[in-house]
């Protein structure tokens, strides 16, 4: 079975379960991205702090020029501290409370991305007691689906978020009319983890058929933020460890005219891969019809199994035993704490070290301390 390389050696004394990250990989992946931006100056990306906070993570991100994508007043304060500059922040999220719009408005962000007209006309009210102008970007609900996870398509009519695309007219008048507000441009978010480009190209023309219909009003279209949700191979981590970087920005390029500025807003194909979680085998239980292997690690630790049934690869790291198959499953008092049924690993024993593998996206980050569970730490290549 082929398995990723880990310092076994080093791993032996660190109490697990841990995230492990490997930074070289981390900024491969960046370079990848670089290289396709780099001749594309009116565009930006911006990292989604959401997949993964840890603050070495963010630092190394920030490090390489990246905006910073932020859906709460923490993840603000947190792109911050790591060093991303203001002006790169982008803040998006239904529910902006008046202490995170004031956060934002002293850090002096980029953009707020409005998600509705009440919430806009707060913005306004108190950008006007501050008498400061906020810069602001509609955040449209473009009735797009992604052939994706139905918990993580954000696009549709039925979903929470943004402003139907049949009412970005009206509200683009009552910003160009708010003194204490500026209009920067649309924003867009359609779903995640998605491989599909024709979903990315569905948002393309629903792109330019509100432009085009601004355009034709007289209205300005200011900078287009087309949102993340380039997904990652799961199956795959040891051939494919980094995303379509090329196809997916080559479609905005082909399918966007030119004269929009273009912002992207990537979370787990920028750090998903270079996360694992480690965890030991507590005891290989004999069930009745299968085989278990009950991990120290649960769904407290990494909840995307049990909350999407999400696929993760798994690997046996101490044993190149027979291969077996395993339902892998965590200690917490939840049936749904499993990290996969029917796994094919290498003959478990107690103490084995297993890798949960591309969980540096929404792993750490979604993490709790459920059963009075200790958060696990993160530990660093470098
Ligand atoms: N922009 C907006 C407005 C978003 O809502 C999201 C993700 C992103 C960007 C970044 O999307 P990404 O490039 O990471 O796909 N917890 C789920 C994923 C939730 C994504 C929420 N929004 C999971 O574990 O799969």
């Amino acid at each position: 079975m082929l398995k990723a390389h880990y310092p076994l050696e080093r791993f032996s004394s660190i109490r697990t379960p841990f995230y492990y990250y490997d930074m070289a990989l981390l900024r491969e992946t960046l370079e990848a991205i670089r290289a396709q931006v780099a001749n594309r100056p009116a565009w930006k990306v911006h990292y989604a702090v959401k997949a993964n906070h840890n603050p070495v993570i963010l630092k190394q991100i920030a490090s390489a020029g990246l905006g910073a994508d932020c859906v709460s007043g923490g993840e603000i304060q947190a792109a911050l501290d790591a060093g991303f500059a203001p002006e790169s922040i982008v803040f998006a999220g239904v529910g902006k409370a008046d202490w995170e719009i004031i956060l934002g408005l002293k850090a002096g962000i980029g953009r707020f991305n409005i998600e509705s007209t009440a919430e806009m006309r707060v913005i306004a009210q108190i950008a006007a007691e501050r008498g400061v102008v906020a810069p602001v970007s509609i955040r449209v609900n473009p009735d797009i689906g992604a052939h994706t996870l139905a918990g993580i398509t954000t696009g549709l009519a039925e979903n929470k978020f943004g402003i139907f695309h049949g009412q970005v007219e009206e509200v683009i008048r009552e910003i160009l009319s708010l003194p204490s507000l500026s209009y920067c441009g649309l924003h867009f978010h359609i779903g995640s983890q998605i491989l599909e480009m024709e979903d990315f190209a569905a948002l393309c023309n629903r792109i330019n058929s509100i432009c085009e219909q601004l355009e034709n009003r007289r209205l300005p279209v200011g900078d287009i933020n087309v949102g993340g949700g380039l997904g990652i191979e799961y199956g795959h981590p040891n051939h494919l460890p980094i995303a379509n970087f090329q196809a997916y920005f080559n479609t905005f390029s082909e399918l966007l005219p030119p004269r929009y500025p273009l912002h992207f807003e990537l979370g787990r194909s920028i750090v998903a891969s270079c996360g694992s979680l480690i965890a030991r085998v507590l005891y290989v239980k004999e069930g009745l019809a299968k085989k278990f292997a009950v991990l120290d690690a649960g769904m407290n630790d990494l909840l995307r199994p049990a909350l999407y049934h999400s696929i993760h690869r798994i690997e046996n790291l101490s044993s190149d035993g027979k291969e077996t198959i395993y339902d892998v499953v965590g200690p917490v008092c939840e049936s749904s704490d499993v990290f996969g049924k029917g796994i094919v690993l290498n003959e478990c024993h107690r103490g084995d070290l297993i890798a949960i593998r591309s969980a540096g996206a929404y792993g750490e980050s979604m993490a709790s301390q459920y059963n009075c569970r200790p958060l696990a730490r993160s530990v660093f290549s470098e």
